[in-house]
């Protein structure tokens, strides 16, 4: 029987396997990380906060064009990748700091821009941590955010949520592009969807790479195997259960 809090089910279920995402593929390449850093047309003076960092993948991707990035994360065992990382590119203006998205550590209007890649789907609450991004940016300041995202129609959607949820049982949601231009609408930022492709994933790599448990693995085979038609199509299910999730770039300029 569980008793993790989330957060304690977050950092349990990445501290263990820290080391695969700094070495993932999917988080070190593809084409957002390329497309977050061209659209914030940095100059080298800002100060850019990574939410949910991870293995460091966004921040050392934006350090080279920022006067400094935060890398900040609920795992303490993603931030010594990160720093590991770090050291071995000599890159020098990435700090961590261990923390909640949901309540950040920093002084109001501390960063220029606030990123966050693949991570957003674990939040508890993401309307807090907007309300917190927009208190920590400057007049005038960026969420670029880049994650996975729900598409509209209801079969696609709650397959979507059934499949990330087998495979992590930290999964929260993954919210659509309208649900998200919502959440940034409230959070008094004026949203665009800047990007939207569609994420090829290898099935092996993808459970192995989190530590999905065999009998999770076997149930989604199962679920893959009973998938409709206009379910297989979507996510482009192949024989092999690789196949393809969509995600999406929004910024939200502060407004
Ligand atoms: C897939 S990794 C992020 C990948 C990374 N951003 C990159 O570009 O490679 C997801 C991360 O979100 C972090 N996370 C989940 N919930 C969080 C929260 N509430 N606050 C801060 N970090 C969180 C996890 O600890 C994990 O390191």
């Amino acid at each position: 029987m569980a008793t993790a809090t989330l957060d304690q089910a977050v950092q349990q279920q990445f501290g263990n396997v820290a080391a695969n995402y700094a070495s993932s593929s999917v988080h070190a390449l593809g084409e957002d990380l390329a497309r977050m850093v061209e659209l914030a047309r940095l100059t080298g003076s800002e100060h850019v906060l990574d939410a949910g960092c991870g293995a460091g993948h966004t921040a050392l991707a934006f350090a080279p064009h920022a006067a400094g990035v935060v890398a900040y994360d609920l795992t303490p065992a993603m931030l010594e990748q990160v720093e590991r990382l770090a050291a071995e590119r000599g890159i020098r203006n990435v700090e961590t700091r261990q923390g909640s998205v949901e309540s950040l550590p920093f002084v109001d209007g501390a960063f220029d821009l606030v990123v966050s890649r693949y991570s957003a789907h674990h939040w508890a609450a993401p309307a807090a941590a907007l309300r917190e991004f927009r208190r920590v940016l400057k007049p005038g300041g960026s969420f670029i955010l880049s994650d996975i995202v729900a598409p509209s129609a209801p079969l696609l959607d709650t397959w979507l949520q059934a499949i990330e949820l087998l495979r992590d049982p930290s999964h929260v949601r993954d919210h659509s592009r309208e649900q998200w231009c919502d959440m940034f609408d409230d959070a008094r930022f004026d949203p665009q969807v800047a990007h939207g492709w569609m994420l090829p994933l290898d099935f092996d790599a993808w459970v192995q790479r989190i530590g999905t448990p065999p009998q999770f693995v076997d149930a989604l085979h199962a679920l893959y195997d009973a998938a409709p038609v206009e379910v297989r199509e979507f996510f482009a299910i192949g024989a092999d259960y690789s196949f393809s999730i969509p995600g999406a770039l929004m910024v939200g300029k502060r407004k």
